[in-house]
């Protein structure tokens, strides 16, 4: 079967698609609703959006013109990192749903543990706050499953140490070269499924020439490359192109690397990404 029909189960049985198409810094208006539409054309069902990157709007609008029903994709979405209190939370996904035009979201995620350029400071009261009001979301069905994104082990200990319930996914930065391995372990010791962000490292893996070899030999992109490595390490990786033929290739993951090769790529000790 295509990757792009399989699933993976989360905790509580629902099931997410092994691969997503990722939003992020597609401007807003048509290049977003292109962007979207093609990839929901090339058989994505799973979009990753959040309130911050001010395209959600375009998202929905790019499902109502393909006509796909949106109960039929999945839709992950995410609390902006600075919210924290009950009634914002309640406020922002009420913000999103009208945005998306849905009337849940698959996954709803809390975008960051601390708000973006914040390092300091202890946020585990807000963290648990924020992480209550995702569980009355979830009780009231307006989103089939919660998480978190970029928490740490110690961000996650927070809401374990307080009796919460333990998120469905952590969404985390993670790429070859970038696998936070203890992060890794935690979260499948605890049953709480991976999403890869920025899988691609935002383009600038492409040029490893480990990659580059492998993807020759394979008669492969290096993107496919990377991409099948996340997919095989039993995480969802989430890939944003407006390349209409990026969107394409980036489904084409039905191809298996050997142990050999998974071991060469896991050799791989580099985040080569560019911030700003
Ligand atoms: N939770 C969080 O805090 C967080 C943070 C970052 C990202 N995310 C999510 O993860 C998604 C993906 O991460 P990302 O956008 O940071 O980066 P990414 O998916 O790793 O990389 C996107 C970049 O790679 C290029 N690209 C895509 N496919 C390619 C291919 N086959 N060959 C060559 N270049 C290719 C794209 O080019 P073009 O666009 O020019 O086609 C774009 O410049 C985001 O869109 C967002 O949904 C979440």
């Amino acid at each position: 079967m295509n990757l792009l029909n399989q699933d993976v189960l989360l905790s509580n049985g629902i099931k997410m698609p092994k691969l997503g198409f990722g939003t992020w810094e597609l401007p807003p208006g048509t290049p977003t609703q292109d962007a979207v539409k093609t990839a929901l054309r090339a058989g994505y069902k799973h979009l990753d959006t959040a309130l911050v990157y001010q395209n959600e709007k375009d998202v929905g609008e790019a499902i109502k013109i393909h006509g796909i029903d949106p109960n039929e994709i999945f839709i992950t979405a995410k609390l902006p990192p600075h919210i924290k209190r009950r009634n914002g939370v309640f406020r922002m996904h009420a913000k999103t749903l009208t945005n998306l035009n849905v009337t849940s979201v698959d996954l709803y995620l809390i975008n960051a543990p601390r708000p973006f350029g914040v390092y300091t400071g202890d946020y585990d009261d807000a963290n648990a706050v924020a992480w209550e009001a995702l569980e009355t979301l979830y009780q009231e069905g307006k989103a089939k499953a919660i998480g978190v994104s970029n928490f740490t082990i110690d961000d996650l200990e927070n809401l374990r140490n307080r009796g919460l319930s333990t998120p469905h996914v952590n969404q985390i930065a993670y790429f070859v070269g970038h696998t936070q391995d203890a992060l890794v372990a935690y979260c499948q010791k605890h049953n709480i499924q991976l999403m890869a962000y920025s899988p691609l490292a935002r383009g600038y893996l492409l040029n490893n020439s480990i990659l580059i070899d492998i993807a020759k030999s394979l008669n492969v992109t290096p993107a496919q490359v990377a991409l099948r490595y996340i997919v095989q390490k039993g995480i969802v990786p989430i890939p944003k192109a407006a390349t209409p033929k990026y969107i394409d290739t980036n489904t084409q993951l039905d191809f298996t690397l050997d142990a050999s090769t998974m071991a060469r790529l896991d050799t791989i000790e580099n985040d080569p990404r560019e911030w700003d």
